[in-house]
């Protein structure tokens, strides 16, 4: 069947975005509100988000950038973090604590080295009818590998607490995949852009991208196709985040190099790319626009968002960063909504 040359679509939401702080801040979310309704704000700021005022001032600074977009807000979870200030943090409106290991990601020093220390967190979590968002990379284990050594923790805890809602974050390996699919209804994961479409072959078969480096970093092959299986399937446990995560081009382009994608920019017209190509762009809307919002126990979102075929090419920079594709022939535009 020839797929449609436009399709309307609810307008979507982003479960998982790095907005940054300072003056950065303004350009990334005005970027996601031309799009998105809502977008799931990660806490890994310096200092991060991990008291109610924190939160409350990084929301207004958002809205003040953005007013027409619904930043939803989430704290990372500190070793030793008590109960009450996980309520105090749901008080001020977060909607999931985020788990982040040590040292495996951006601004992760301050991390968590023993699932133990986390416990009185992760229970309030429950408790409060919060969300837990993890980074699932076990630290100390091979690069390729730590997605993969996360799981067992994974499965801890889903057992361990019964009622807590889970996401697995950007799952990127086959065995995420397979984990998340195999738990309870109530443990879901995010999917990237850029873990559906690419892999090691493009991070450093060539020449290397440092755009394109990331953590968890782009798989294999074999990793990729069971992502875009699960993600074609409909399968409402897999949703769309985007792990927009922008960093300047010097940071990039170092021999020190941060790990992060800017996504933003393209994630839509490359999913529709994706959907489109494999004659199911019926699919998308479920992907971007509903299974994450039922996950979470949000209504959907009102109004729509058109994505047409139409050609056009990634800017070679934006506001400073170099998107994922800079510089690609797009197929599909989304249109602001
Ligand atoms: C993210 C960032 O830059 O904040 N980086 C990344 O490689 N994904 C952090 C994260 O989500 O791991
Ligand atoms: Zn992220």
């Amino acid at each position: 069947m020839r797929e449609p040359a436009e399709i309307e679509i609810r307008t979507p939401d982003d479960f998982h975005v790095h907005l940054r702080q300072g003056p950065a801040l303004s350009g990334y979310a005005r970027e996601a509100a031309r799009r998105f309704g809502r977008v799931l704000v990660m806490p890994n700021t310096l200092p991060p988000i991990a008291t109610p005022g924190e939160l409350a001032s990084y929301r207004a600074e958002i809205r003040s950038a953005a007013p027409e977009l619904t930043a939803l807000m989430t704290f990372k979870i500190q070793p030793g973090m008590d109960r009450a200030t996980v309520r105090s943090l749901r008080d001020a409106g977060a909607l999931a604590g985020k788990y982040y290991p040590l040292g495996v990601t951006t601004n992760s020093e301050d991390g968590i080295s023993d699932t133990d220390s986390v416990m009185d967190a992760v229970a309030a979590i429950e408790a409060e009818g919060l969300v837990l968002c993890i980074h699932g990379e076990e630290p100390g284990a091979e690069i390729l590998d730590r997605e993969r050594a996360f799981l067992p923790r994974l499965a801890h805890l889903a057992r361990s607490f019964p009622r807590l809602r889970i996401v697995l974050e950007h799952v990127s390996s086959a065995a995420g995949v397979e984990a998340v699919l195999a738990l309870p209804e109530r443990v879901a994961g995010t999917v990237t852009v850029h873990h559906l479409l690419y892999t090691m072959d493009d991070l450093i078969g060539g020449r290397l991208d440092p755009h394109l480096f990331c953590k968890p970093v782009v798989k294999t092959r074999a990793d990729r196709s069971a992502l875009q299986r699960a993600v074609l399937d409909g399968n409402r446990k897999l949703f769309f985040g985007s792990d927009s995560a922008p960093h300047p081009r010097s940071a990039k382009e170092s021999a020190q190099g941060e790990a992060g994608v800017y996504a933003m920019p393209v994630s839509l017209p490359l999913l529709a790319g994706f959907f489109a190509e494999r004659g199911a762009l019926d699919r998308i809307e479920d992907f971007v626009s509903r299974f994450g919002a039922e996950f979470y126990g949000l209504p959907p979102n009102g109004g729509s968002l058109r994505l047409r075929r139409a050609r056009w090419t990634v800017p070679e920079e934006i506001d400073g960063v170099v998107p994922l594709a800079a510089g690609r022939e797009m197929a599909w535009r989304a249109l602001d909504r």
